[in-house]
Order: structure tokens, then sequence, then C-alpha cells
């Protein structure tokens, strides 16, 4: 069997996204019990800060009875020049899986290229699949799943709005991008998603929201775009989910964010905070969905 990567959405079909669901929801409701990571070890390489996907790799692959090496690219070889092709190709003769988060989506492609074993995608500048699977747990969590339902996406159109757009073209569902001129989603993305999925582009939030099912948002500036935060606090002035926003969306409708949060800036306090709020149980959903991945990309007989 040659090995699976999870670069992006589109890796998984339909039918695979909902297998997979289904597997981390047995394992949320603890009916799942089984080791298939024993002796087994994901190395995650991180070039930038994380909480959420550096903790629920690492419980989840303990979890799994397997073990999880937190590797820090400025500590690695790699910062100080080795190549991504050597360092995949090393990296594949000690370890099972290597989930990786940097900067150029490119890098992530390379690694995989050379890797013999299955590579994550743990965040990218261009795409957040991982997050986005434990989204669209969240949300069939909500509603039982994804038919007729609207997505509305609020403020920059970056790497976790990027992957949305790969969710929509994949299950199907509707969504509505929200941001200033200037800050779209890519538009090969939002192009390919067009072709299954009613996807559109606003730049007033209340026509984005307007009876939308999920309202979610990220931060107005990304790991990376540190030197730009000023210019995108002007930008994105008036694209903050509030409580008057809220009221514009279905009366069931649920809020969403992968955090961290700025509260006052993309977000109010009290949306966060709200009840309709959905934010801590998707991010417990990392770990559930993750643990699935692992299972399925790395829980084979099939070794390196
Ligand atoms: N949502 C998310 O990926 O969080 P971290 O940056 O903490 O991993
Ligand atoms: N868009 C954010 C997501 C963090 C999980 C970033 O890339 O920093």
């Amino acid at each position: 069997m040659p090995k699976r990567d999870f670069l992006q959405i589109p890796d998984l079909t339909a039918d695979g996204i909902g297998s997979l669901l289904e597997l981390a929801g047995r394992m949320k409701a603890g009916s799942y019990r089984e080791r298939p990571l024993v002796g087994k070890t994901l190395a995650m390489v991180f070039a930038k800060s994380s909480t959420r996907t550096r903790v629920s790799f690492e419980v989840g692959a303990y979890q799994l009875g397997g073990h999880a090496l937190f590797l820090s690219s400025r500590d690695l070889q790699i910062g100080r020049g080795e190549p991504i092709k050597d360092t995949a190709r090393v990296l594949s003769r000690y370890v099972d899986g290597i989930m990786i988060r940097t900067f150029a989506h490119a890098d992530v492609v390379e690694l995989a290229r050379h890797a013999t074993v299955p590579v994550i995608n743990g965040l990218t500048d261009f795409l957040h699949p991982c997050q986005i699977l434990a989204d669209v747990m969240t949300m069939q969590e909500a509603f039982g799943g994804w038919q007729g339902r609207v997505v509305a996406w609020v403020g920059d159109g970056n790497n976790v709005a990027n992957s949305w757009l790969h969710a929509a073209g994949v299950l199907g569902f509707e969504l509505r991008v929200a941001c200033p001129e200037g800050y779209e989603p890519d538009r090969e993305v939002f192009e390919r998603a067009k072709r299954t999925a009613k996807v559109s582009v606003y730049e007033d939030p209340e026509d984005a929201v307007r009876g939308a099912h999920v309202v979610t948002t990220d931060v107005w500036a990304s790991m990376g775009q540190e030197a730009e935060v000023d210019a995108r606090m002007l930008a994105f002035k008036g694209y903050n989910v509030d409580a008057q926003l809220m009221s514009l969306a279905s009366p069931d409708a649920i809020f969403l964010h992968c955090l961290p949060a700025h509260r006052g800036e993309e977000v109010s306090d009290a949306v966060i905070e709200g009840p309709q709020s959905r934010a801590f149980d998707q991010a417990e959903n990392r770990l559930h969905v993750q643990k699935a991945l692992m299972v399925e990309l790395m829980g084979g007989e099939g070794g390196r």
C-alpha cells in the first residue's frame, strides 16, 4: 500500500471525511479502546507557535499507544539550511509519520514528496486542514450534518478560510465569505469550490451572516504577518463578530473560532463566551479528528 498524506481537505472524499468523523465520534464517546500506534512515533516539526495542534497531536499519539516527538525547526538542522528533501528521507528512517507546521505550503508538499511515511499538514500560510476536520465535526454535532447548511466566514481570507472553501467543495455546503477588498481567499481555491458548492464573497459581513447556521472568524493577522498588524487593524475595522452581527444569523446558529482569539478585534467577548459559541468543543474535537487521522494514516501493519 502506498503511504497516504493529509496535506489538504481534498485529499479526502466526502465518504472519507464521513468515516473519519464516525471514528472520531467513537473516540470522543470513549467506545474506541484500540492502540494501533503501539511502537510507532510521530515527528512533529514546528516552525510556528502552537498550543492546540501540538498538544492534541502529542496527547492523541500517546492515547493510541504511540509516541510523539516535538521538533522545533529552529533546533533541527533544517533551521541551519539542511534541505527539506534530506530531512524528509532521514526522518522517514526513524518515525512512522510526520506532522509539520510551517510557512510555505510548498515546503510541506516537498516534504511529503520525499518522505516515505505519511505527512500531515499542521498549518501552512495557505491551509489548515486539520482545523477544518474539527470544525466540520463540530458542525455535524450541532446540526447532524452539512446538508442545506450555510457557513459564513467573516474577516481575513486566510489559511483557515481556504480550508473552509475546500471543505465546502468536498462536502457541498454553502459558504459565504465576508472580507475587505484585497483580503479575499485564494482565487484558485475559490474557483475550485465553486464547481461543486455554492460559494460567494461579500464585502458586507451582514450580507454573509444573514440566515447562516455557522458564523466563524479568525485573527486579522496570522502568524508570519506581524509586520502588517497596523495596516490590518485598519483594513478589518467592521469585520468583527459581535452580538448584533450574530443576531442576523439563524436563531440556532453556532459560533466557531479556531483559536487563539483576539477579543475586541475579530470577535467580541460576549460572542465567544456566549451560548452560541462552540469554540471550546471545536478545540476539543482537534484531538478526536487527529487521532482518527493518525489511525487511518499510520495505524496499519505497513511500516517504513
Ligand atoms: N487552532 C490552532 O491550530 O491552534 P494552535 O495554533 O494553538 O495549534
Ligand atoms: N490563521 C491563523 C490560525 C492559527 C491557528 C494563523 O495562521 O496564525
